[in-house]
């Protein structure tokens, strides 16, 4: 396998070490800061006698060496500041994915995208465009953050081990995310029997603005363990054709009533990427939430020059 990450900051750096450690197959970091990625890269590849990974990583400012690669991340573009919201980096952002995603997809045409930046599901939106590649192998990662962080958010509620947490989170990453309470399950059983409606409400709230809390904390730049755990995760599925169903970010053509709009759904991964859309059944409530999430990129999406 080769792997190119696009973007060398904090997701794409620390996306190229958790890949590494998993041994999935040779990985191109590529950033256009001179030294950046080759001091990251080699850097990541002086830890690989310790972890005992024997993949090469190169770090580059060049698209030459990421020619056929099977998958391509793509992490460029501005995180945001505290106060800003995911929305408000679409114009500076969507001239940056462009830019790098016409040069990969020369190089690799046949690669799966997996797309990051913000705002996420307008940056695979402008993806799939410049690209013109069939929507199986556009797919955006938002849903698998935004579900970790609400499991994460029961977990430490209830006092229980994380891995009894199921959970989906549909929709936009975005403010007008959609949660989905009735889908949430401990060891099994619905999340609604065990926590009052306060409780979760509150949950379901700090998942909306889990990525605005760290951007608080952090104050420069935004989050990237659980972003780069998350695409490791929908790595690991296609790479190995588990068909997992996972929430991400795929063109709807009818799905779920919604047309021609890229939006986090459940999708089942594969080595062919998102093979299928899952269309779970959605209450009134859920299905409005959807549609109105649905509706926001969709504004977003219309007013900007591809
Ligand atoms: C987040 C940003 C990266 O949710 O979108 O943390």
């Amino acid at each position: 396998m080769k792997i190119t990450v696009i973007g060398a900051g904090n997701v794409g750096a620390t996306t190229a070490q958790r890949l590494a450690e998993k041994e999935y197959g040779d990985i191109v970091l590529i950033d256009i800061v001179e030294g950046l990625p080759q001091g990251k890269g080699l850097d990541l590849m002086e830890a690989g006698p310790i972890y005992n990974y024997d993949c090469k990583i190169i770090g580059t400012n060049s698209y030459e060496e990421t020619e056929d690669s099977d998958l391509v991340i793509i992490t460029s573009g501005l995180p945001r500041k505290p106060g800003m919201s995911r929305d408000d980096l679409v114009k500076v952002n969507t001239e940056i994915v462009k830019s790098v995603v016409g040069q990969a997809v020369q190089k690799s045409p046949d690669t799966i995208l997996i797309v990051v930046s913000n705002p996420l599901d307008v940056m695979t939106y402008v993806t799939y465009k410049v690209s013109k590649f069939p929507r199986e192998r556009v797919i955006g990662m938002a849903g698998i953050l935004d579900t970790s962080r609400l499991r994460t958010f029961v977990a430490m509620e209830l006092g229980v081990s994380l891995e009894n947490i199921h959970a989906f989170v549909l929709g936009g990453h975005g403010d007008t995310m959609v949660p989905l309470a009735r889908y949430t399950t401990v060891a099994g059983i619905p999340v609604t029997e065990l926590l009052p409606k306060d409780k979760l409400d509150a949950i379901i709230k700090r998942t909306r603005d889990g990525g605005a809390e760290i951007v608080g904390l952090l104050k420069t730049g935004s989050a990237f363990y659980a972003p780069a755990a998350s695409i490791v995760e929908m790595v690991d599925t296609i790479v190995k054709d588990k068909k997992k169903i996972l929430p991400c970010t795929v063109l709807c053509k009818g799905e779920y009533g919604l047309n021609d709009i890229f939006i986090g759904v459940p999708v089942k991964l594969g080595k062919n990427g998102a093979e299928q859309i899952i269309e779970i059944k959605l209450n009134q409530e859920e299905t409005e939430a959807l549609k109105k999430s649905a509706e926001t990129v969709r504004g977003l999406c219309t007013g900007i020059c591809l």
